[in-house]
């Protein structure tokens, strides 16, 4: 199969995420921090050293990495536990379900009001100046994508983080498409809370994810219950990961993510990646641009297009195109990308759009057998 859906989840994983995962589930089987035998100790030092891999890498304290199952839960701790009654907050046009709807059901439910900000694809100030434009009195947090999962928009992330840290309201960031593809350094980007998926950009296995939380922000737990820690106390610990990390950890899941972090440091880091990604989707979009009937969306103007190129066949519809790529063996994936919003902003809600994202371990061979059978499409229907 040639696998073109990395921003959907990568694959394949590192052969070292595979052999870490094999390896804590057949000799280390205890559970982490509870207990004081040897195998629950190593379990421990196993999560601590993922949580300070991910904080050097994120620029965040080890202590303040929680582990979650996924971005979404990341995204909904970091919101729910950020608002209170009578809050306003701010949400991207580009936002993903995961960000939208746990705000929208926040709204349903009385609890918040929210407005949404346009992005300017052409112009990072603009795009500033209208989450700007939107704050009021009791705007408390701000929620933006990094990079749009459907067409690849970059926001501006670092000169919005800069305007909200001067006015005090919490920025609350989704990296589920930029984690491990771009740097991103939390205290210098002014970031209170990164949410990033373990599986996509960062290598490491499905069913993982983190919450960062800086040192000025504080967030409420979603869930309660036991940690391993203050166990003859009712409530829950006051203290970083504690507080927010409840219940047994995923740790196969935790150590492969731990190596898929490594594996990114090993071939060269955030940069690397991103340079072979946006070097394979701009041969992509030149191969496409000569092919008839094929709309290409977003922008790829800035200096770090992200590695994702999202198209239309004329009059096919993008779920028809995929399928008829699924038959070649080619796995993209059409539609809608779970992002009603995003299609709603860019005009695209009847025909969704098809997106073709490579990933690390792609070939340029890859990208030119994908171009070849939509070519073909493309002539049979005679677009
Ligand atoms: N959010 C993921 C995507 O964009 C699953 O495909």
């Amino acid at each position: 199969m040639i696998y073109l859906d990395n921003a959907a989840t990568s694959y394949p994983k590192p052969e070292s995420v595979i052999n870490a995962m094999v390896y804590a589930q057949k000799y280390v089987g205890a559970n982490a921090g509870r207990g004081g035998h040897r195998m629950t100790a190593r379990a421990g030092e196993m999560v601590y050293s993922a949580r300070d891999k991910a904080g050097n890498m994120f620029n965040c304290e080890s202590e303040r990495v929680i582990f979650t199952c996924n971005c979404t839960a990341s995204l909904n701790t970091a919101i729910k536990g950020t608002v209170q009654k009578g809050d306003h907050v701010i949400v991207s046009c580009l936002e993903h379900n995961s960000v939208l709807r746990p705000v929208h059901y926040l709204a349903e439910k009385g609890i918040i009001t929210y407005s949404v900000a346009e992005v300017d694809p052409l112009s990072e100030e603009k795009t500033v100046r209208n989450f700007i434009s939107l704050i009021k009195n009791n705007t408390v947090v701000v929620i933006c994508t990094m990079v749009s999962n459907v067409f690849g928009t970059v926001l501006p992330t670092e000169k919005l983080g800069a305007e909200l840290a001067k006015r005090g309201i919490t920025f609350i960031v989704d990296a589920a498409q930029s984690a491990g593809t771009y740097r991103i350094d939390m205290k210098r980007m002014n970031i209170d809370i990164l949410c990033v998926p373990g599986h996509k950009g960062l290598f490491g296995p499905m069913g993982t994810g983190m919450v960062l939380i800086g040192d000025e922000a504080d967030v409420a737990p979603l869930c309660q219950g036991g940690t391993g820690s203050f166990s003859m106390s009712a409530s829950q610990p006051d203290v970083y990961p504690d507080k927010l990390e409840s219940g047994t950890v995923n740790l196969p899941g935790i150590w492969g993510l731990k190596k898929g972090m490594d594996y990114i440091s090993s071939v060269g880091g955030e940069e690397a990646i991103h340079r072979k990604e946006a070097y394979l989707c701009k041969i992509l979009r030149e191969d496409l641009s000569v092919i008839r009937g094929v709309e290409l969306y977003g922008n790829i103007a800035g200096k770090n297009p992200a590695p994702l190129v999202a198209l239309n066949l004329k009059n096919l519809h993008s779920e028809r195109v995929a399928d008829m790529l699924n038959d070649k063996n080619i796995a993209v994936r059409a539609g809608y990308h779970c992002a009603y919003l995003s299609h709603h902003t860019c005009g695209t809600e009847n025909s969704g759009v098809l997106r073709v994202s490579p990933g690390w371990f792609n070939t340029k061979k890859d990208i030119k057998n994908f171009v070849f059978s939509l070519n073909k499409i493309a002539k049979r229907d005679n677009l």
